[in-house]
């Protein structure tokens, strides 16, 4: 009983830490939205469920694409429209030779190593917000997560006091981290912070906003409608400098 009660202070204790450490919710600046142009995209994690996404639906848009891979063969897709380079967000000189000559990067960066602290979301971002701002490439849009900054505890209290607490800390510290370093920046960016990542199908029908998600529910969206809101954010500027949830 002492343990559990023990175990609840700790993961309230965090959610209070993502909360204040995350970026607070900004009023959007609204602009008029301008029409969406064939833009030159740097597509960073483009390997991952996401950025898969990212890359075909960039490319159904006519966009012309730029894809970071650490192992160019896992992307399989191949288009004339579409370059593949080698190169690691911890490697700033070849994130530069990617981030030159774009007019937006759009940022799906994860990984896997859950239970050590690790700075590779901050570090990586670090790298791509040098490179934009040493080539003047002004749109960053980036996906982070729901339970973060003004969105704490919005994924639900199975993230809130099971997945982030237990399997997720160090993680989301380091998301923390990214998303300070993007508001501290002088690019133009998005934050994205979408539910828990499905592989579903693109509906198109979702909702978008400075506070959405859910306390008590886990809310979920697939990360095809992701990229999909992502690409938008490549030339909307409803969100510009804040960070909008994403859910079904
Ligand atoms: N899963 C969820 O339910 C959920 C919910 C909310 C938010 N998110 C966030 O959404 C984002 C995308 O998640 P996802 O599951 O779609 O992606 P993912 O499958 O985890 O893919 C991550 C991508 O980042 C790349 N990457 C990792 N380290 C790299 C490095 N050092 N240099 C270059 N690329 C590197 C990976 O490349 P490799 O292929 O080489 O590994 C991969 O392409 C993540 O930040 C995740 O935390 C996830």
């Amino acid at each position: 009983m002492k343990l559990f009660l023990l175990f609840l202070l700790y993961a309230m204790a965090l959610s209070v830490g993502l909360r204040r450490r995350g970026l607070p919710s900004i009023a959007g600046s609204v602009a008029p939205t301008p029409a969406e142009r064939p833009t030159r995209v740097l597509i960073v994690g483009a390997t991952g469920g996401t950025g898969r996404q990212l890359v075909e639906q960039a490319l159904a848009r006519g966009h012309v694409v730029t894809a970071l891979a650490r192992d160019p063969s896992a992307l399989h897709v191949e288009h004339p429209r579409l370059t593949v380079l080698r190169g690691n967000v911890l490697d700033y000189p070849s994130v530069e030779a990617a981030v030159r000559g774009q007019d937006a990067v759009v940022s799906a960066l994860g990984h896997k190593q859950f239970f050590r602290p690790t700075r590779t979301l901050s570090e990586g971002t670090r790298n791509v917000l040098r490179a934009m701002e040493t080539h003047g490439v002004r749109r960053f849009v980036c996906e982070t997560s729901l339970g973060i900054g003004a969105s704490a505890g919005r994924m639900g209290l199975y993230y809130t006091f099971f997945v982030i607490p237990v399997i997720l800390p160090f993680y989301f510290w380091d998301k923390t981290r990214q998303e300070r370093l993007i508001a501290a920046s002088n690019v133009d960016w998005v934050v994205v912070r979408p539910g828990a990542l499905t592989d579903g199908a693109k509906r198109g029908g979702y909702r978008h906003g400075h506070i959405v998600g859910s306390l008590l529910w886990t809310v979920r969206i697939s990360r095809a409608d992701v990229a999909d809101f992502m690409l938008n954010q490549m030339s909307d500027n409803a969100y510009l400098r804040t960070a909008s949830g994403v859910c079904w």
